[in-house]
This record gives C-alpha cells, structure tokens and sequence, in this order.
C-alpha cells in the first residue's frame, strides 16, 4: 500500500492466523510507509483485534511474516518485549488502564517498564506526552475512575505515545464515545501521527472515524482483506459487501454468521 520504493516501515506478508480448527486470518498482506495511516473496518468477529495483536506480537503467527524497516521479527517472548523490540505502541479496545495507579503513573508505566527509564525522567516523559494530548499537571493525581471515558483514551493515547513507538496500532480508539468526543480523539490521533511521524494503524467500525484518520482505508472480511483504496473511493466502489458495511444497509451480500 506504499507508493514509495524506500522499504515499508511495516510490512504483513501472509499472515495466517487460527485458534483450534477455526481460521481467524487468511493470507493478510499489506505494507506501509513512514508516516502513513492505515484504517481496517470490518464488521465484529471479522478478526481485526486478532490481526494487530499479531501485528504487535501479542499473538504468535502461525504462518507469514511482519517486517519493521525491512527487519523480520521474530516471535517475542512476552508482550513488554514485544512492544519494546518492535517499536509499536498499542492502544487497546477498552483503553486498559491501571485502576490502581494515578493518571501520571499511568502513563508513566510503559517508560518505566518497557524503555527502563528511572522514576524522574519517566514522570517527566509522562508529564510531556500528557501536555501533548491536553491533559493538565493537575489532573494527572486523579484516577482513572475519576474521569470519563473520553478521557480515558486521550490519557490512553499519552500512554501508548510514552514509550516513544515508530508504529502505533489503535484498536477501535473511538467506540463508546459520543461523536463530538469522537472527533476530538480522533483530532488528537492525527495531530500526534503528523508530530511525532508515526505509521498508524487504527481499528474501527467507526465510518466517521475511518474517513477522518485514513489515507488508506482497507476492509477485512471474515479474515480476508476484501478491498482497500483511498477514503474518497470507499463510498463509490463497485465492491458489493464494502458498499453495504459503510452504507450499513441491512440488506446485502454481508454474512452476519460471525458478528452474532
Ligand atoms: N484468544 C482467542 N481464542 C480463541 N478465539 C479467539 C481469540 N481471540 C479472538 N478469537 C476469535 O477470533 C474471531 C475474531 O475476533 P476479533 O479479532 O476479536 O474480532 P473483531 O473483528 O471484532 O475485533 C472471533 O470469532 C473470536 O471469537
Ligand atoms: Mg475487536
């Protein structure tokens, strides 16, 4: 998906994935340049949080490859290690954060445990991310529970920025927000790819979402990348299931079997 002939910073080579008998991904392939975002839709069950755990080494492949700057990765041996080697930072589904520790804290875990920072330069790389995405000093002694869940994403987001990622992977970054707050997390999304150079890779079923954060919107089917193209074609392709899932027309070609 890379127009340029550099090497992709990510590329997916037939990436297979199963758990048990049941195939969750089929021959996944797709590259992407320095700087590029990539945005998967698919309906539920299609395997798209499968993928970028695959992606991101939370999962191990059964079969195919990924590649960081040309360089093959190997299987890690534990998530940390595997977010640390590969450069990539994740931002789960549900934004996963620490009940326990503060915001500050929070954000602060990854340079601590995955970059090995000491506490100092930790806090002050966690006090830095959390000022690019908006949040105060002072809100950084509340907790979790204290804040909405808008904003548990954006201090999600400081998080995921914290242990300084070349690739960064949004799993469904805007799901259970209204769409105002939508829009401004997705704002913030832009804003740090296009600071910070990051590749993207965001997660959505979200069409608003997908328009607004995609240079390149790609559609996963029961395990199988179905089309890709840019986000002013997703409305006009002749692709019968990708007209009906952005459209959401009930009626259709679309198979529900797996999202039930
Ligand atoms: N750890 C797991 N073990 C077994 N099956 C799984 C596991 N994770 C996901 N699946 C199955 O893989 C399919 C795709 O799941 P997922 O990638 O989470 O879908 P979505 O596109 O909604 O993110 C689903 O059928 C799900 O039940
Ligand atoms: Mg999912």
């Amino acid at each position: 998906m890379s127009d340029s002939e550099e090497t992709p910073r990510l590329r997916v080579t037939e990436l297979k994935k199963s758990f048990g008998n049941k195939m969750i991904l089929h021959n996944v392939s797709f590259q992407l340049s320095k700087g590029s975002s990539l945005v998967i839709i698919g309906g539920s069950g299609s395997g798209k949080s499968v993928l970028i755990k695959c992606i991101s080494g939370l999962y191990t492949l059964d079969q195919g490859q990924i590649e960081v700057n040309g360089k093959v990765l190997n299987s890690p041996r534990n998530p940390i290690d595997a977010m640390q080697q590969r450069g990539f930072g994740f931002m789960f589904q549900n934004a996963a954060l620490f009940d326990s520790m503060n915001i500050l804290e929070n954000v602060a875990f990854g340079a601590k445990h995955a970059l090995k920072m000491n506490h100092k330069a930790a806090r002050d790389l966690a006090l830095e991310k959390l000022s690019l995405v908006g949040i105060s000093r002072r809100m950084g002694n509340l907790y979790p529970s204290d804040v909405s869940t808008g904003i548990r994403k954006v201090i999600a987001l400081a998080r995921t920025l914290a242990i300084d990622p070349q690739i960064i992977l949004f799993d469904e970054p805007t799901t259970g927000l209204d769409p105002l707050m939508s829009k401004k997390i997705d704002e913030l999304i832009l804003q740090c790819i296009r600071s910070e150079s990051l590749t993207a890779v965001t997660i959505t079923h979200d069409m608003s979402s997908a328009m607004r954060l995609g240079d390149k919107i790609a559609m996963l089917y029961n395990g199988t990348l179905i089309w890709s193209g840019k986000p002013d074609k997703l409305f006009k392709t002749d692709s019968e299931l990708v007209k009906q899932f952005a459209n959401g027309y009930l009626d259709g070609p679309f198979s529900f079997t797996n999202s039930l």
